[in-house]
């Protein structure tokens, strides 16, 4: 009587529907720590999720380009094997993202509730391409809204379900693991015997290539003026708040974008939050361990007020012993200015190389030529500089340089005028496109610190 009573109760624990974050294990791949990987963690860390980081340290083995070209059944394999120590925890879900192209918007227990809404027990982000395999994309079933094809980059499921779905059938690490669970997806029984759905208007996942055009960031505006606005990602089209984004194929700019904002990643307030972390202190440093630094200077035009801007650079307050001097003059006009300057003072510097005027070295050549140089010379930072640019701030590279972006540059702007150094979006050509952003930051009314 006791031990059936203890089974009732045993019973009602299992049928019970009360999984928390707790449950929910997340796992990604990555190889090596690139700022699209520190993106992820950062905006992992803000919701308190801990991924579980498969392959780092690795070889990748998921094929050669996995953007354009099918690849990265790697992926699969990994994740069979990370989950072997949990193949009897029938009670447990598994959320899958891809690490370099995604952020989380919102925490787990959103994302589980979610999860839940959608009736799946195993469920996959959509797209509207059907990729690798174009062919297959009449045997999807149709949708009336939102997008119909499989992406593989985002998943969740219940162990037990997604280890049926994983071991379906065996799969080399260079195959495509997207065209995988596709033929498992269009697999009518498989896919209802494991009830296998697509997230079709992104309640919780979103693809952004083919959808950039429905995403807006929204401002969550705080009334009170001490607590900094909040921004989320809309999705206009489907009238949903996604709460993890990928920025596969070729949206990855659209990601970038999103993530100067969410989560939490700029505020009007507190200026931009992570720029703050994991920057340097350069200030007792003694010179010796100071970084070197690649000065190349390019003159390719002649220039009013070169002299001014070549004692600005002389004027940076950082150890001319630390520093490599290139020059490429490109202006016959300036030879006298030049070699005035660099008579004075080229032999305060680490060292020192010119192509002059007369030596009619192209531009292109002359670039290539001083990161050949720069590489040689091991330097930690190479930096650019065109004539006309004029670094009024002299703390300008020891501010760069205490950034510790693995890419930074000042802002450079025309006083009163939209110009700038920067473009905050591309067209599909790769030319000019204004970001919704672009003047507020130009006009210095969003700033890095505020
Ligand atoms: C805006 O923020 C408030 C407070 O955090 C929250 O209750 C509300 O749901 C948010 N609105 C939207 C549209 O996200
Ligand atoms: C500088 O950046 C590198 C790469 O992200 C990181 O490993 C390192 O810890 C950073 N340094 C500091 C002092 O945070
Ligand atoms: C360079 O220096 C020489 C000698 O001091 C001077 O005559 C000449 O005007 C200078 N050239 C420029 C462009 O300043």
């Amino acid at each position: 009587m006791c031990s059936l009573f203890f089974l009732v109760i045993l019973s009602a624990i299992l049928a019970c529907d009360c999984l928390t974050k707790d449950d929910v294990l997340v796992y990604t791949v990555a190889t090596e720590e690139t700022d699209g990987y520190l993106r992820y963690m950062d905006s992992a860390k803000e919701f308190g999720i801990k991924p579980n980081i498969l392959g780092f340290g690795q070889e990748w083995k998921g094929g050669k380009e996995i953007r354009t070209k099918p690849g990265g059944g790697w992926k699969i394999n990994l994740l069979k094997e990370a989950l072997q120590k949990h193949k009897d925890e029938s009670d447990k879900v598994v959320l899958f993202t891809d690490a370099y192209d995604v952020i989380f918007s919102n925490n787990l227990d959103e994302i589980l509730k979610n999860f839940k809404a959608t009736g799946a027990k195993v469920l996959f982000g959509a797209e509207p391409f059907c990729w690798p395999n174009p062919e297959l994309a009449p045997m999807y079933p149709e949708v009336k809204d939102g997008k119909r094809f499989l992406n593989s980059g985002l998943y969740m499921g219940y162990v037990p379900e997604l280890l049926k779905l994983l071991y379906r059938k065996s799969i080399g690490d260079d195959e495509d693991d997207q065209l995988y669970f596709t033929e498992a997806y269009l697999d009518e029984t498989f896919r209802e015997s494991i009830k296998m759905k697509l997230d079709h208007t992104s309640t919780l996942f979103q693809n952004l290539n083919g959808a950039t055009s429905e995403i807006e960031i929204y401002v969550n505006e705080s009334k009170d003026k001490k607590i900094p606005e909040k921004y989320v990602v809309k999705n206009y089209f489907t009238h949903t708040e996604p709460m993890v984004i990928h920025g596969n194929g070729f949206s990855k700019l659209t990601l970038n974008y999103l993530g100067n904002y969410v989560p939490n990643m700029w505020n009007s307030l507190e200026g931009c939050i992570k720029c703050k972390e994991r920057t340097l202190n350069l200030a007792n440093q003694p010179v010796k361990a100071m970084p070197l630094v690649y000065m190349a200077i390019f003159i390719e035009v002649n220039t009013p007020f070169l002299e001014e801007g070549l004692q600005k650079v002389y004027n940076l307050d950082y150890p001319k012993e630390r520093m490599h001097l290139f020059i490429h003059n490109a202006a016959k006009y300036h030879t006298s200015l030049v070699k005035n300057f660099t008579e004075k003072y080229a032999s305060e510097y680490l060292s020192f190389k010119q192509i002059l005027a007369e030596d009619g070295t192209p531009e292109w050549t002359a670039r290539d030529l001083s990161l050949d140089q720069s590489t040689a010379k091991n330097v930690d930072w190479y930096f650019s500089l065109d004539s006309i640019v004029h670094l009024d701030n002299p703390q300008t590279l020891r501010l760069l340089i205490e950034q510790n972006r693995s890419v930074v540059a000042p802002l450079l702007v025309r006083s009163g005028k939209a110009w700038s150094n920067f473009w905050g979006a591309l067209t599909k050509d790769g030319f000019y496109a204004r970001s919704k952003d672009y003047l507020e930051i130009v006009y210095n009314k969003k700033r890095h610190l505020c």
